[in-house]
């Protein structure tokens, strides 16, 4: 027990944000990341994006965990490689909302926690929390942790909704907007490395029933979007839940058993994402395998100028579970897109923006891939 309590503390640290070593090589990355300030016309030849394309999406709606949360990380080394300064994402620079955004040409989303007013919810807005799952409970147990789950989030995005109404001159422009805008969705990785992972016998160690439930969640979640107008969803599944940092310090080799519970997941959510496309007229569920690019580059780094694929690039506690940076060293990690994780949980901005170009370019990662989702 106490083990596995050690094993949980290190997962649900994304919320505190506080943590081993490691060298850093210099060498040029293979792939080339685009500037911070890149402009939508720039970043194109980066995603392999023929020039002259347009896309007609005003807004990015952002759901979701800590791969996504971008408020709540406010001390370097997060943040190092965004502009120098901590942005509150849980990462070292830009995330897959941030990419996908100055792909479209509109401004970083910004966190709906932080946001003051509604001056920003016109081009999107971010409601993703971390620590927080698809279920109501997730996060809460073992640690007290306050979340707002999916069903919050969404609960939050209808309150936007209202203060979006006032830019709009009719009922029917509100809903085209909501309609062209894409609705990017990330979570049940903290479900099951939680509510699951920590006592697997609460739920009979069934992990099937565990993971048709949640997709059962996510359903209905999904359909309160689509009713509010949603049409556009691009869809993460779960990393490889044994692969992270903090499931590696007591071996060195992925965890099979937390793997195959991320696995059963993510089989699930793809069948769950097919049947909500089928039964919500013109609506489009992308599932986006975000978790074969991750284990893509662990298994195979190099053409990607990765060169540590198993450590939290950043400085971490050694004697502590937690799976934050270290507050204490802001300059642990100058070199983080030659890492694939930044601390012990969340991939670095390098594996964000190679999940959006293999998304764009690559069927096997997107069921429909994101140019043809964008511009339909
Ligand atoms: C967002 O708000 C939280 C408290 O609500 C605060 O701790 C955090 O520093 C803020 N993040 C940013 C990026 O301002
Ligand atoms: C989760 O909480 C929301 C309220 O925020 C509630 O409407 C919903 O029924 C709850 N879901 C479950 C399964 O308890
Ligand atoms: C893998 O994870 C499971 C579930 O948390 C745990 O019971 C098992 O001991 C872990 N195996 C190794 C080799 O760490």
């Amino acid at each position: 027990m106490i083990k596995s309590l050690k094993g949980l503390a290190l997962l649900v640290l994304s919320v505190l944000c506080h943590i081993l070593l490691v060298n850093s090589q210099t060498q040029n990355s293979v792939i080339k990341i685009p500037p911070f300030d890149v402009s939508q016309k720039d970043i194109l030849p980066f995603l392999s994006v023929q020039g002259d394309i347009t896309f007609q999406v005003p807004a990015v709606y952002v759901f979701g965990d800590s791969l996504l949360d971008n408020g709540r990380c406010v001390s370097l080394p997060y943040g190092v490689d965004f502009g120098g300064k901590p942005s509150g994402r849980i990462t070292n620079g830009r995330n897959l909302a941030d990419f996908i955004a100055q792909m479209l040409g509109l401004p970083f989303p910004n966190s709906f926690y932080n946001a003051s007013g509604s001056s920003n919810t016109i081009t999107g807005i971010d409601y993703a929390f971390s620590g927080c799952g698809i279920r109501n409970d997730t996060g809460l147990y073992p640690f007290g942790l306050e979340c707002t789950p999916l069903a919050g989030q969404i609960t939050n995005f209808e309150s936007s909704i209202s203060s979006l109404s006032s830019h709009f001159q009719s009922k029917d422009a509100l809903d085209k907007h909501i309609s062209s805008s894409l609705f990017l969705i990330v979570t049940g990785f903290n479900d099951i490395s939680l509510t699951y992972g920590w006592d697997p016998s609460k739920f009979n160690n069934d992990i099937e029933s565990f993971v048709s439930e949640l997709a059962n969640l996510f359903y209905q979640q999904a359909e309160r979007l689509y009713k509010l107008g949603a049409r556009k969803f691009l869809v993460g599944n779960a990393n490889p839940g044994g692969c992270i940092p903090s499931r590696r310090m007591e071996s060195p080799s992925c965890n099979e058993t937390m793997t195959g519970w991320t696995d059963a997941f993510n089989k699930k959510l793809a069948e769950t994402l097919t049947k909500l496309e089928a039964a919500n007229a013109g609506s489009k569920f992308v599932y986006m395998d975000m978790g074969k690019v991750l284990h893509d580059v662990i298994t195979n780094p190099g053409p990607y100028g990765i060169i540590d694929v198993s450590h939290a690039c950043c400085a971490t506690d050694p004697a502590s579970p937690k799976p934050g940076c270290l507050e204490s060293k802001p300059d642990s990690c100058p070199n983080g897109n030659q890492f694939v994780f930044f601390d012990r949980i969340h991939p670095t901005e390098v594996m964000h923006f190679l999940t959006l170009k293999r998304c764009i370019e690559d069927s096997t990662i997107c069921s429909t891939t994101l140019v043809q989702l964008l511009q339909a």
